[in-house]
């Protein structure tokens, strides 16, 4: 595991960008895994403006989803989906036909999760996976004690991740209780993880990741597996390393 560490989130984002528009130079039609919440969006604005100045051509890239919540209506603007059209596809110019998630409206969830997990290998693979992270050492929504060989399936939200997401709702009530996520299995498959981790609330959950045991009770300890993992840190997320 490769572990970098950047003076503030800016740089993180524009970092994490610049690989991902020479993974988009070398492979213009990579599949590129994205991940929701605050901690990505210096890296989306930051491929855009790289799209924009024609730094890089985007136009033939795939993009997909980490994971969903279960049960809010299509078009909610706090649905996955609604939040990688609105933060990722519509900004590097992109149509929803590059655009791939997991259904998180159907009354069949479980035949969702199988769907979604045959959809990303008739794809090619994920070439690369952004990451974020959780204060409990979430990856995607595999809440801590998630099996570290866990496809694609239904998660119920522990209250910690619940208030964390709160912000994005008008009540803490309107959060979700459950979500469809890709499981660490199916994460690992990518070709390369780059985990994003920016603030000090996320210095324990980090240094749990990067320094302490592969566990169960730390999902993003499974980077540790893999073959080509990149975690990029600002100094504050780097504070307990
Ligand atoms: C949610 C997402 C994760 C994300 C996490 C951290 O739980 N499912 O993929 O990593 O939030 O979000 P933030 O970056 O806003 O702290």
């Amino acid at each position: 595991m490769e572990v970098v560490i950047v003076p503030d989130a800016a740089a993180g984002g524009e970092l994490i960008a610049e690989a991902m528009a020479a993974l988009l130079r070398r492979k213009p039609d990579a599949l590129l895994g994205v991940a929701t919440g605050s901690t990505p969006l210096p890296i989306y604005e930051a491929l855009a403006t790289k799209v924009r100045s024609a730094a890089v051509d985007a136009s033939r890239a795939r993009i997909c989803q980490l994971d969903e919540y279960v049960g809010l209506p299509y078009g909610h603007p706090e649905s996955y989906r609604s939040v990688v059209l609105r933060e990722v596809v519509e900004p590097l110019g992109l149509s929803e036909s590059s655009f791939m998630g997991p259904d998180g409206t159907t009354d069949d969830v479980a035949a969702a999760c199988v769907a979604y997990d045959r959809a990303l290998a008739e794809a090619g693979g994920v070439d690369l996976q952004l990451l974020g992270i959780g204060t409990d050492g979430h990856i995607g929504f595999n809440e801590p004690c998630s099996s570290l060989a866990s496809r694609t399936r239904i998660k119920t939200l522990t209250e910690q991740t619940r208030q964390d997401n709160a912000r994005f709702f008008d009540s803490p009530d309107e959060v979700p209780h459950h979500v469809i996520t890709q499981g660490i299995g199916t994460i690992l498959e990518a070709r390369h993880l780059v985990l994003l981790a920016t603030g000090a609330s996320k210095a324990e959950a980090v240094a749990l990741a990067v320094e302490g045991p592969l566990s169960a009770l730390v999902p993003a300890s499974a980077l540790q597996l893999h073959p080509h993992a990149t975690v990029v840190v600002d100094e504050a997320a780097a504070s307990r390393l």
